[in-house]
């Protein structure tokens, strides 16, 4: 049985005063019933750790470097995100992958840094709009999933985040079937490198997921949670989703 996740990236967005939402996250979901997780930007790393203790709220970072430290400005190593007390991190999201030209191997080179410092990737993958227009979502999705994934993994060191890009910020979601489809194969594809493991791993959906469509994506099958954006927000939305997900 794999325990649901919700996980908020709150993107570049968000300020000391919105850590509050922690607090009311903590009392409104006190029940543990899933894994709750904001992913504020770095600077309130630290802050939003003191602020979550050890109620039912984890901390979590956008992106890590695979580096372990040295001439890298800008940039923020495992380890360093780990001495916060987070204990998740967000990687090859597809806002980074296409700013930035993340590659699926230096999604991989990420992961398993984080991987050794003690964080939970929760690596993200998904198809562009052309790509699900021409039918090849699936070899896609795979693709990215066998290459962005480090060997090794198991459930209590993966997360995996499903993210159709033409989903994100726009709205839009695929249907209940294109969603079953996917984590479908993801899941074969994990059992298949991973064995037993292969079924612990967390499979989220992630795009435009709200209170109002919550329900329905969370009945699919093999979803084990979501990666939500902007109504990671406020705790207006994202608590109502945390609650459909641990009804679900
Ligand atoms: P959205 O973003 O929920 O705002 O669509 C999801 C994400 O980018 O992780």
């Amino acid at each position: 049985m794999r325990r649901k996740m919700a996980a908020g990236n709150w993107k570049m967005n968000g300020s000391a005063a919105a850590l509050d939402m922690i607090d009311a996250l903590s009392s409104a979901h006190s029940d543990n019933a899933c894994d709750i997780v904001i992913c504020p930007p770095a600077h309130l790393l630290t802050a939003a750790c003191d602020r979550a203790g050890n109620g039912p709220v984890a901390i979590g970072a956008q992106n890590c470097h695979a580096a372990e430290k040295g001439a890298h400005t800008g940039d923020i190593a495992a380890a360093m995100i780990a001495e916060t007390g987070a204990r998740y991190v967000i990687t090859g999201h597809s806002e980074r992958r296409e700013t930035y030209g993340e590659t699926d191997a230096s999604v991989c080179d990420r992961s398993a840094a984080a991987q050794a410092s003690g964080l939970v990737p929760v690596v993200c993958i998904g198809e562009s709009l052309a790509q699900r227009e021409a039918g090849e979502a699936l070899p896609v999705i795979r693709a990215q999933l066998a290459a962005s994934v480090p060997d090794g993994s198991t459930g209590d060191t993966l997360v995996v985040a499903y993210e159709p890009i033409w989903a994100i910020g726009t709205g839009k979601i695929p249907t209940l079937e294109q969603i079953g489809e996917v984590h479908a194969a993801l899941r074969a594809d994990l059992v298949a490198r991973f064995g037993a493991e292969g079924e612990k791993i967390r499979l989220l959906y992630g795009g435009s997921v709200k209170p109002g469509n919550a329900a329905e994506i969370f009945g699919t099958a093999d979803v084990d949670g979501a990666l939500v954006g902007g109504a990671s927000l406020s705790a207006d939305d994202f608590s109502p989703i945390i609650a459909a997900l641990a009804a679900s």
